[in-house]
């Protein structure tokens, strides 16, 4: 497998993998990964090129049939995609690493305490769980209608209390959307590293 970080952004113009992942993976154990709503697979096929085994589900179909013609013409047989439903969805399993970046925003809010209670149970001891997912707050407000979920502040940290937590923070972020006057969004973002004790 190719494993220049660009080849994927070069050859199949996908977005460099995310900065926290990239920023994490010196401290991740290697294995078994789940990237839950992998889009068009940066963050998995990174993972795949870090020598992780990835399940990577997303609910779109065009997307999960371009990752598996990118792992097809790359000869990768270390992703397994599939088509799910994040909404609803009961998953087990024994991971090392579950990600979920950008994601949680389009889901429905009642799903997301049991889906996060599905990847902490997914998780093996020791494992780790990244979640980057938009927030509104009173000093950036997200009103923003193709959102139906965002944290408050404090939300996503306080379901990881008995776990260590490596990495929390809310800081700002941009979206590529603009607003009226043509500046893009900014927002607060809720990031999380965890390792499960
Ligand atoms: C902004 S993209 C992020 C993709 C990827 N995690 C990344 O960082 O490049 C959001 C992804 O969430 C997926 N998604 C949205 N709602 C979903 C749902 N209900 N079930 C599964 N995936 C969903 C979308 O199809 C899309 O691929």
């Amino acid at each position: 497998m190719n494993l220049d970080k660009d080849y994927f952004l070069n050859k199949y113009n996908l977005m460099l993998p995310h900065s926290e992942i990239v920023k994490a993976m010196p401290d991740l154990p290697k294995g078994k990964a789940l990237d839950l709503g992998c889009g068009g697979g940066r963050n998995s096929l990174y993972l795949a090129q870090q020598g992780f085994t990835v399940d990577a589900w997303d609910h779109n179909e065009n997307s999960i049939k371009k990752l598996d013609t990118i792992c097809v013409n790359e000869s990768i047989d270390s992703i397994m995609t599939r088509v799910v439903d994040l909404n609803d969805l009961e998953f087990s399993g024994q991971y090392d690493v579950i990600i979920s970046t950008v994601v949680f925003m389009f889901l429905n809010p009642k799903s997301i305490p049991n889906l996060i209670g599905n990847m902490q149970k997914s998780t093996k001891k020791g494992g780790y769980n990244l979640i980057v997912s938009a927030m509104n707050t009173e000093d950036y407000p997200c009103n923003l209608d193709f959102f139906n979920f965002t944290f408050k502040p404090k939300e996503l940290s306080s379901y990881y209390q008995s776990w260590t937590i490596k990495k929390y923070n809310e800081d700002t972020g941009l979206l590529h959307k603009t607003d009226e006057q043509g500046n893009r969004i900014e927002l607060r973002f809720a990031t999380l590293l965890a390792q499960k004790n």
